[in-house]
């Protein structure tokens, strides 16, 4: 292998730097013989979000972007053979390096400073050269479908459709407790695990952060739930949506696990882009997973009461934007301008 192991642990550690669910950071690494593989650990992303499997391949799929943008800054191009032993197998990429000269992708800078930001935005329209470079993006790669949501009245909607979602958080015991056990509290803890959200990325003020505390007993919530909780967590969340600049969907014409690699990809140039456009991004997808969960898994997992919930959050969607059943749909996110988050996730070190 003309690579080292030590450039591959470099190159690596821009990788990692990849978005995953609650930071589950679902992936682990071989070197087989001249290649580095993308293994799948489906270990850790059980959550009802992960529909088929597909939040962990985009998550995965935005390492792979990573590992080949850091990989050129090095001197490497890099050939990905996507699910070389069938889609049912671990391996969601068999990558090799190949020798060349030094180039930096306009979006290596940004690798290490894309973030989740989930505190209020600005609400300001986004000016139309940033409007123009994110919609560059898809073009530019040849594939992904990127809606962008900018009217007031839309945006007002999307924000309803997303803050469902922490409805069915309160509602779900798995999908709650999946939340909950990818807390992190202490500053041990968060040094300790490397994973999983440090309490301080969720943009609460104090007084929410020491009521969330108690939201972790699933008993209590569900007695609370009797005088109406979980209908108002959304509240919260709406106000916080419905100040954003912008909504974004990104879409991919097909449901296979590459459709979704390939849409992790492209996922990833688009948060890259739009954090060098000085927007903040957070992703507001939990409810297009469980959307995709009724028509790809029968809606295994949720209740009739979360499935009709889940149904009305597909019609209010399908009536702002371009959904369809035969597509993926990869994330709903917002944009827009606001101050740095609070706290930044950490990742787990690579060893090979
Ligand atoms: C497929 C996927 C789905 C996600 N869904 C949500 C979401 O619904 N809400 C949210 O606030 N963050 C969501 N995130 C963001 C992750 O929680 C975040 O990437 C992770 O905690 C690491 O933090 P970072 O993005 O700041 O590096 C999602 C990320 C991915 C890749």
């Amino acid at each position: 292998m003309t690579i080292t192991r030590e450039e591959l642990e470099d190159i690596l550690g821009y990788g990692v730097m990849a978005p995953s669910g609650d930071n589950c950071q679902p992936w682990d690494f071989t070197v087989e013989g001249q290649s580095l593989q993308i293994i799948n650990n489906e270990s850790r992303d059980t959550s009802l979000f992960n529909v088929s499997k597909s939040a962990s391949f985009i998550a995965c799929g935005a390492l792979l972007e990573n590992i080949s943008i850091a990989a050129m800054a090095a001197g490497y191009k890099t050939e990905a053979a996507l699910f070389p032993e069938g889609i049912s197998g671990q391996v969601v990429a068999r990558i090799s390096f190949q020798k060349t000269e030094k180039k930096k992708d306009k979006l290596f800078a940004y690798l290490d400073k894309r973030c989740t930001n989930r505190s209020p935005f600005k609400g300001k329209a986004l000016a139309r050269e940033t409007v123009s470079s994110l919609k560059a993006v898809t073009k530019d790669l040849g594939y992904g479908e990127l809606t962008l949501l900018q009217d007031r009245a839309a945006i007002k909607k999307a924000a309803a459709v997303a803050s469902l979602n922490d409805r069915l958080l309160f509602e779900n015991k798995r999908l709650h407790d999946f939340l909950f056990e990818h807390i992190r509290w202490t500053k041990k803890e968060i040094e300790e695990t490397r994973d999983g959200m440090d309490i301080d990325t969720l943009g609460l003020f104090p007084i929410e952060k020491q009521g969330f505390g108690m939201l972790a007993s699933w008993p209590l919530v569900r007695f609370m739930n009797i005088f109406g909780l979980s209908r108002m967590l959304p509240v919260r969340s709406k106000v916080i949506y419905k100040s954003s600049s912008a909504f974004g969907l990104l879409q991919m014409p097909g449901k296979t696990p590459k459709d979704f690699v390939m849409g992790g990809r492209a996922l990833q140039r688009i948060w890259l882009t739009a954090t060098a456009e000085g927007l903040s991004f957070q992703p507001t997808t939990g409810i297009t997973f469980l959307i995709q969960r009724l028509y790809m898994e029968d809606g295994s997992g949720l209740s009739p009461k979360e499935v009709k919930i889940v149904e009305e959050a597909e019609a209010g969607l399908k009536r702002i934007l371009p959904t369809s059943r035969d597509k993926a749909i990869i994330m709903l996110f917002r944009i827009g301008r606001s101050g740095p988050p609070k706290a930044y996730s950490l990742r787990r070190k690579v060893r090979l």
